[in-house]
């Protein structure tokens, strides 16, 4: 068995390669769980590997283990950190976590002034985000920019988020203010 040491860093558009495959696991995987999710395709992934807003992990042999990506709203104010994804065989070894931490650094060195959020129905995702300095907070709290909740349109529980008026819906909704911190 190869040991696991993972590379994490910031992707690039050498890593475009993978984008399919991370494609089909965030959807496969959110089928598994019988959750939504905002479907990303694998050309959106490639731009975010390009632009820098993304954060990839590698075996040492150079297989695809983890995955996380940065989009901005709200001219800024707001940054979302999404779609974090381990591929099954390297999950429960901390990468999530690692994942995670490193994509916060990145929207912070991007968007200093940026309120993070993420909406997530995993128990580890509210886990990490706790101890990243993310509270709970209701979704008026989150960016009112209409192309963010254009993302949930392909999400299976659409009807039930309009159905509250966007208020509440399966997600939870976790934010970090960096004004807090100060
Ligand atoms: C969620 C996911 C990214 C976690 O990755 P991972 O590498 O297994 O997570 P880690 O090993 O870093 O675990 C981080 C913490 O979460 C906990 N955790 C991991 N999976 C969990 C689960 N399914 N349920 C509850 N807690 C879990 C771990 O115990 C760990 O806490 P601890 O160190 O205090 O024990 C991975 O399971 C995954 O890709 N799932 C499918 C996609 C998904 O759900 N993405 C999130 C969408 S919002």
């Amino acid at each position: 068995m190869e040991k696991l040491t993972f590379q994490i860093r910031v992707a690039d558009s050498t890593h475009k390669v993978y984008a399919n495959q991370i494609a089909a696991e965030m959807e496969n995987s959110a089928k598994e769980r019988g959750t939504g999710i905002a479907k990303r395709s694998p050309s959106y992934l490639e731009a975010k590997m390009e632009e820098g807003k993304a954060v990839i992990a590698l075996t040492g042999e150079g297989k695809w283990a983890g995955f996380c990506y940065i989009e901005a709203w709200g001219h800024g104010k707001f940054v979302a950190n999404s779609g974090l994804i381990v591929a099954p065989e390297y999950r429960q070894f901390g990468l999530g976590r690692k994942i995670k931490q490193e994509v916060f650094k990145l929207s912070q060195a991007k968007y200093p002034e940026s309120n993070i959020f993420g909406l997530t129905t995993g128990a580890a995702v509210m886990k990490i985000n706790s101890e990243l300095g993310y509270i709970p907070v209701s979704y008026s709290a989150l960016t009112d920019d209409e192309e963010f909740w254009k993302g949930c349109q392909s999400c299976i529980n659409y009807e039930i988020l309009m159905s509250k008026n966007r208020q509440n819906c399966l997600c939870t909704a976790m934010l970090y203010d960096p004004k807090s911190k100060k």
